[in-house]
């Protein structure tokens, strides 16, 4: 079965740390989207929800590390963009843990369209400018 949300090398950004957090996160999403399917019932959706929460937030300071310690021109921007994600998965989960919400095709796709927008269009702004400095 074709996962949900597939890898993509264009996906990749060449720096070693924040592809494999990529993908670590695309494997988070396709894993709450399996469960979903799979009718599992809000302690694991909660679960892997929080992971995601989690996982995002490794990523992001990762990433910010990275940019902030290259002098990145557009960092306060893109950390920007970063907390505003973190806060809404944040209220999300929070949702979904008072069964406010349940996990939905369209929240799952919200998931994957965010990600999936952001690793080509804001994170791929930073390769260009991170390659030229030599960061892998
Ligand atoms: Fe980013
Ligand atoms: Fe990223």
């Amino acid at each position: 079965m074709a996962a949900f949300f597939t890898w993509n090398d264009s996906y990749n950004t060449g720096i070693r740390e924040v592809d494999a957090q990529h993908k670590k996160l695309v494997d988070i999403i396709n894993a709450l989207y399996d469960a979903m399917s799979k009718g599992q019932g809000n302690q694991v959706m909660g679960k892997l929800l929080e992971e995601l929460v989690k996982y995002t937030v490794v990523h992001f300071s990762s990433e910010e590390r990275i940019l902030k310690a290259n002098a990145y021109p557009d960092f306060a921007a893109h950390k920007k963009i970063h907390e505003e994600f973190t806060a809404k998965i944040m209220a999300m989960q929070k949702d979904c843990a008072s069964g406010k919400v349940s996990m939905t095709l369209s929240l799952a796709n919200f998931l994957k369209d965010w990600l999936k927008g952001h690793i080509l269009g804001t994170d791929q702004k930073y390769v260009p400018f991170l390659s030229a400095k030599g960061v892998k």
